[in-house]
């Protein structure tokens, strides 16, 4: 059945899910700026490519979506699903997503956002059933990055054996979430619970880069000094809050916040990426930093409210914030 899909945010991702939803046969609309919609459609073109493990980039054209802007009644479409492609804090900001959810009363809502209550946020609005939340398992960027070949466009790269995990309250909406994906190339599974795994490696990952910044976005400095200790002291903290919030064990204990498993983790990754890793990270986590301290914030607030003691995550976001190292 051909679906009529939503995508909020025609971004990196925004575009990359579009792409692989139109390529499984659905009708795609991307719900953009007013000024971003404008421009879209004096040349409604998008210029992809996909990033592959030892072999050349692919170049991808994708054409027949349809745009709206941010200021259109949506009320005249009915969408049988709706995907949030925006940060966290584009979520928070403004009253747009209430109206939107109220616009689209049948349609399955699919949130993506990584920070812990983004989800309850959503559910609320649109209810439990209709819910499905997933983790972004693919990497994505507005290309060039610096020290790049040009290639304009979005870069993406589907990683091998890291399907785009999804859960719900209900199978079937979950299932067709998972189905659209995986028809059009991109991997992705259903879970039992999609929203755990995904907040505690977000819980892992976002003092890392605290710690990144802290360091002034380089890779080589972050391994020297005590970066690396006190990221690993900070993600336990915010591990704990997460797992006293959502009443569930951290699944790799505390393994995983240990300082030479990252080190290793990103020497490989610098070495396989088909992509300039640093580089990256410092692009799309410079975009989103208020997305990762609002996070950071979020572990404090709710460790604080579970009685725990929050001191080496506050301690690590006061010195990056104060510019100490
Ligand atoms: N890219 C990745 O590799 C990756 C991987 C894992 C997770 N994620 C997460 O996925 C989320 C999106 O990342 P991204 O890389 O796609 O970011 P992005 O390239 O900045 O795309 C987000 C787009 O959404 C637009 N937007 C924000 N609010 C909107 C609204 N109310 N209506 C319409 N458009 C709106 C933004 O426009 P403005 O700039 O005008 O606000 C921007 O164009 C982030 O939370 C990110 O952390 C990304």
């Amino acid at each position: 059945m051909k679906l009529n899909i939503l995508i909020v945010g025609a971004g990196a991702v925004g575009q990359t899910y579009g792409l692989h939803l139109h390529r499984a046969g659905h009708k795609v609309t991307f719900l953009v700026r007013d000024r971003v919609a404008r421009e879209i459609r004096k040349f409604p073109t998008l210029s992809l490519h996909r990033l592959r493990l030892l072999r050349a980039p692919q170049p991808v054209r994708f054409q027949d979506f349809a745009v709206l802007g941010d200021s259109e009644a949506l009320t005249q479409h009915v969408f049988d699903q709706v995907w949030l492609c925006v940060s966290s804090t584009a979520l928070a900001k403004g009253d747009w997503l209430p109206a939107l959810v109220r616009s689209q009363p049948k349609a399955t809502i699919v949130t993506l956002q990584p920070g812990l209550r983004d989800g309850d946020v959503v559910g609320k609005l649109c209810g439990e059933a209709r819910l499905v939340i997933g983790m972004i398992s693919l990497v994505a960027y507005q290309a060039p990055l610096e020290a790049e070949v040009p290639h304009p466009g979005v870069a993406y790269l589907l990683p091998p054996g890291a399907p785009s995990p999804f859960s719900g309250a209900e199978p079937a909406r979950v299932d067709a979430v998972v189905r659209a994906l995986v028809d059009g190339g991109c991997p992705a599974k259903r879970v039992a619970d999609a929203k755990a795994p995904a907040s505690f490696a977000s819980a892992l990952m976002m003092p890392h880069l605290l710690a990144l910044q802290g360091a002034g976005w380089s890779l080589g400095a972050v391994r020297h000094g005590s970066w690396l200790d006190r990221a690993a002291a900070a993600s336990r903290d915010a591990t704990a809050a997460v797992s006293a919030h959502l009443h569930v064990p951290p699944p790799l204990g505390r393994l995983a916040a240990r300082p030479v498993l990252i080190a290793t983790a990103v020497g490989l990754g610098t070495k396989l990426a088909p992509f300039p890793l640093e580089a990256y990270l410092r692009y799309h986590f410079t975009k989103t930093l208020d997305q990762t301290h609002a996070m950071v914030n979020t572990y404090v607030e709710v460790g604080h409210q579970h009685g725990l003691e929050m001191r080496d995550l506050e301690a690590l976001r006061d010195a990056v914030r104060r510019g100490l190292g």
